[in-house]
């Protein structure tokens, strides 16, 4: 059964803004949470995605027939509630509303998330309604505020939302990750990054980012990694190493300020420690990739100069520090075939990694890219590529080559370290991980 609205002609108000209505008569739209009655007294703790707020149902103030509606109602019936809010400080949420009506949209069957522990596994194979709880609506709120905070950073300086297909004819990241798709008789990949157009659009229009969802079809079931990802790249014509890493420390400073002013209420249901926010301010300190080694190797970890870090070796380099970690100058062998040799020191690239604080691993990856024609032809058939697929990409040197360099940061793995999450599968509405695609 779904419901009319009723004839009284009220704004509905979203909970979270309920503080601008203290005192007055409004009607909230939402889901019952949970119940309480006493017989002659019902409280109704109701969510609409912004937050909770208690209704007070009287008996003796609503009358017999809206009394006996309101005890119909299921956990996640859908409802309308009508009353005056006040600021109650004991209440969840900090108001609480003297109800005069309640509408019942529609009555909820038995519904399978209840208040008691469910592990995760029940969970995730109930993703679609998981992200009804107010810990995954908090998350997914940060996330949004989060892309904002992107956008806007870019925006105010002037970079150019410059979009990257998704469809690509060659892989960015190596082979080893492509997902394959058949188009129209030719074989095609889901993009891994949007690096290799962005630099296209970066020679075109200066500096532009790219944000959208990448795909890497990594045999990784870890606590870090998804199929599907999305990715903030961006690409500046004329930067070298250093600017790149300015304007990311930059960046992450004023994601996470942001994300403080503006999802208090978030980070509280989270129990985000926010101490361990405040700090994240630029400038983040820089180390070479053979210092990191030497921090490793000295915390007994026999580590050999040329490996590539796992996530253990990430979270002990990062300890070192109290906010996120710039590494730089990684082994050449180890990287991908557009980075830049250092010119002082060939052996390694102009290529720097972020990693965040308290072991949430590298969030970021970029650095400066091959601006020289014969170099990057030697490194597209080092690497056994096809030289036909990236023609294109080379007449980037063929035609006004400039210094240029970007970066991509994957949304979630911040998302993660923000909310202070154990896991990645939390951070997007639906993840896509190893061998789990349902729902
Ligand atoms: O270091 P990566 O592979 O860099 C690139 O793709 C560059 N082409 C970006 C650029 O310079 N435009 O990936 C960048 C970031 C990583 O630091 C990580 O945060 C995230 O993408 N990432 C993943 N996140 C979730 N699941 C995965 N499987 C991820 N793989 C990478």
């Amino acid at each position: 059964m779904i419901g009319k609205r009723s004839g009284l002609d009220l704004e509905t108000v979203l909970i979270k803004n309920l503080g601008r209505h203290s005192g007055q008569q409004i009607t909230v739209e939402g889901w019952l949470y949970n119940r309480r009655s006493s017989g002659k007294i019902m409280f109704l703790i109701v969510r609409d995605g912004t937050g909770l707020l208690q209704g007070v149902v009287a008996k003796k103030e609503v009358g017999e027939e809206v009394f006996a509606k309101a005890d119909q109602l299921t956990q996640e019936s859908s409802l309308r509630l009508t009353g005056i809010v006040h600021e109650e400080p004991r209440s969840v949420g900090g108001y609480e509303m003297h109800v005069t009506n309640v509408e019942v949209i529609h009555i909820a069957q038995e519904y399978p998330i209840t208040h008691k522990e469910h592990g995760v596994d029940f969970l995730a194979e109930r993703r679609h309604l998981w992200i009804r709880t107010p810990r995954q609506t908090a998350i997914l709120r940060v996330r949004s505020e989060i892309e904002h905070a992107f956008r806007d950073f870019f925006y105010q300086r002037d970079f150019v939302l410059a979009d990257a297909p998704i469809i690509t004819p060659a892989a960015c990241e190596g082979t080893t990750t492509l997902f394959e798709l058949d188009y129209h008789g030719e074989k095609a990949f889901l993009s891994q990054s949007g690096q290799l157009y962005s630099e296209a659009n970066a020679m075109a229009l200066g500096r532009i980012y790219c944000f959208g969802p990448t795909f890497r079809a990594e045999k990784s079931k870890t606590r870090r990694h998804l199929m599907e990802f999305w990715m903030i790249e961006a690409e500046m014509a004329f930067f070298d190493l250093e600017q790149n890493m300015r304007l990311q420390e930059d960046m992450v400073s004023y994601v996470v300020q942001r994300v403080l002013e503006r999802c208090q209420n978030e980070l509280k249901v989270l129990e985000r420690d926010i101490s361990k926010l405040e700090n994240i301010k630029a400038p983040f300190p820089r180390i070479s990739y053979t210092e990191a080694v030497e921090i490793l190797n000295k915390a007994g970890e026999d580590f050999p100069w040329g490996e590539d870090f796992g996530a253990p070796h990430e979270t002990i380099i990062s300890s070192q520090f109290d906010r996120p970690v710039f590494v730089h100058r990684y082994p050449t062998a180890i990287k991908a075939f557009y980075m830049k040799p250092d010119p002082n020191d060939p052996k390694v690239v102009l290529g720097a990694d972020l990693l965040a604080p308290e072991g949430y691993g590298e969030v970021i990856g970029g650095g400066q890219r091959i601006d020289d024609l014969a170099l990057l032809e030697q490194r597209i058939a080092e690497h056994k590529l096809p030289v036909e697929a990236f023609e294109w990409y080379l007449d980037l040197r063929r035609y006004g080559s400039a210094p240029h360099s970007g970066f991509g940061l994957g949304l979630e793995r911040t998302v993660a370290w923000i909310c202070g999450l154990d896991h990645i599968r939390e951070t997007i509405p639906f993840p896509r991980m190893l061998h789990k695609m349902y729902p």
